[in-house]
C-alpha cells in the first residue's frame, strides 16, 4: 500500500459521510501494521455532539476487528484547506500508535506528510497510568 494509494482510499470513503449539519465531508483510511486498511467517514448526528469523526470512525472499526497496531492514516476533508485530525481524533489515535504518519489529503490527491507526535506534543498516553 503506497501512501499514494491511501490517499486514494481516504477520498473514495468521503462518499459515505453523513452530514446533514456542516456538510462538512471527511474522509479517513488507516493502515494498520499488517497492511490491512480500515476506511471511515464522519457521522453527524442531530444531537451534534454524539458526532463521529471520519478518524475514529476508522480507529474503532480496526479496534473491533482486533487490530491494535498502526503504520499510516490519511485524511481527506472538503473544505479550501487540509483537513488535519482534530484534538480528539488525535488522542484517540496517539493510544495505539504514537508516532503515527499522518497524511492530510487535498481533493486532487496530492498531500502533505506529518506524524502525530508532532501534531500532539507531550501526549497524554497509557504511560502515564503505569
Ligand atoms: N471532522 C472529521 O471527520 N474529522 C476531523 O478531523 C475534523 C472534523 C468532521 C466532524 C464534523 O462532522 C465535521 O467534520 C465538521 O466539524
Amino acid at each position: 500500500m503506497t501512501d499514494r494509494q491511501l490517499a486514494e482510499l481516504a477520498l473514495d470513503a468521503r462518499k459515505n459521510a453523513y452530514t446533514p449539519y456542516s456538510n462538512f465531508n471527511v474522509g479517513a483510511a488507516l493502515l494498520c501494521a499488517d497492511g490491512t486498511v480500515f476506511t471511515g467517514c464522519n457521522v453527524e448526528n442531530a444531537a451534534y455532539g454524539s458526532t463521529i469523526c471520519a478518524e475514529r470512525t476508522a480507529l474503532v472499526k480496526a479496534i473491533s476487528e482486533g487490530q491494535r497496531s498502526f503504520t499510516a492514516i490519511a485524511i481527506a476533508g472538503s473544505g479550501d484547506d487540509f483537513c488535519w485530525p482534530c484534538g480528539s481524533c488525535r488522542q484517540m489515535l496517539c493510544e495505539f500508535a504514537p508516532t503515527l504518519r499522518v497524511l492530510a489529503v487535498w481533493q486532487d490527491g496530492q498531500f502533505e506528510i506529518s506524524t502525530l507526535d508532532t501534531l500532539l506534543p507531550h501526549a497524554f498516553g497509557p504511560a502515564a497510568l503505569e
